[in-house]
């Protein structure tokens, strides 16, 4: 008990993070009442959300999303997360925010809402020592015009603080071709990249997107497992896969954490790293994903330090924030 204890509470590195997906519930129903937004369907009775499946889950995602109207709503949820994030040890965080919520794709609205969510983080930085950083992403099932329009915002705002480019969404809509040219304007603006893939794609997905996006990281990337070769460039090309252990058993990407690949991605040796995805849409926390972990493979406190040093290694900051963290 007192080895879990410890490694629940050890200093953590989260890569992938859904600003939108680790609104608390209770915050959104606040912010649907104030602006008689209403949200039925979105919660269960006993103030869950509620979804049934992945597509279903995306849908109340947007929906929840849709009470958070301005740069200050934004920053009200940017403190809620961080909060959260550094009450689980949580010690350097990067979030996925998507211009689609924030000001429809414009540059100049998408300015104001990141200068709001950056005071909001520099704001917990000097609360409680966490680090945050965004990586703007576009949304698959919206398709490459808007993806374009995602990652000129993103190219716009590039530097310091907005490191990276991504995708998430839909991941059985359309191929990673068709952004293609997105994620060409935001690596010749000095982006790095990630992409969901082989969540609910197979190995051919994961595939697809390191050819065609030349990514260094997958988020999620689960479905590699079915291909070994493909394990094999993965670890060749040094590539990190954000693997999401709690989420993907609540979406039935796989049975149980015992039946995840995880450890099989890991004992291959993929940099294998751990995150939340949308913590309260999947009841888990950081603090729950290591005990879960802990507990299902035995995984010591050594291991954890190779997970956490791993993450840091693959985060997108510069080497001076790198070197705060851990
Ligand atoms: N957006 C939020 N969570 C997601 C997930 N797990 N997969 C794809 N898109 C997402
Ligand atoms: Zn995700």
């Amino acid at each position: 008990e007192d080895q879990l204890d410890r490694i629940r509470r050890l200093p953590k590195v989260e890569l992938h993070l859904h600003h939108e997906g680790a609104a608390p519930p209770a915050f959104i129903k606040g912010l649907a009442q104030e602006k008689s937004v209403n949200l039925d369907g979105v919660f269960t009775p006993d103030g869950s959300y509620a979804f049934r499946d992945f597509v279903h889950f995306l849908s109340v995602y947007e929906a929840a999303t849709s009470v958070l109207k301005t740069p200050e709503d934004y920053a009200r949820l940017t403190k809620a997360v961080l909060e959260e994030s550094a009450a689980n040890d949580v010690v350097y965080s990067e979030t996925f925010l998507s211009p689609d919520f924030c000001g429809g794709g414009d540059v100049g609205a998408w300015r104001e809402y990141l200068h709001a969510i950056i005071e909001a983080a520099n704001e917990a930085e000097r609360d409680s020592g966490i680090i945050l950083r965004g990586i703007v992403t576009c949304i698959r099932h919206f398709g490459p015009e808007k993806a374009k329009a995602a990652a000129l915002c993103a190219a716009e705002t590039a530097g310091d603080w907005i490191t990276g480019f991504g995708i998430a969404g839909d991941e059985m809509k359309g191929k990673p071709k068709d952004f293609a040219y997105s994620f060409d304007m935001a690596r010749e603006a000095g982006l790095r990249l990630t992409a969901h893939a082989g969540e609910w794609g197979g190995a051919q997905s994961v595939a697809a997107s390191i050819r065609d996006l030349r990514v260094e990281r997958i988020g999620h990337g689960v479905h590699a497992i079915n291909d070994l070769a493909l394990v094999d460039e993965i670890i060749e090309s040094g590539i990190t896969l954000e693997v999401c252990p709690g989420s993907n058993v609540t979406l039935g990407v796989y049975p149980s954490l015992a039946k995840h690949p995880i450890e099989h991605l890991r004992d291959r040796g993929v940099k294998v790293t751990v995150s939340t995805d949308d913590p309260p849409f999947f009841h888990t926390t950081m603090r729950d994903e290591y005990l879960n972990l802990a507990r299902t493979f035995g995984w010591d406190e050594e291991v954890f330090g190779d997970i956490n040093e791993t993450a840091a290694k693959a985060a997108f900051c510069d080497e001076d924030t790198r070197d705060r963290v851990l």
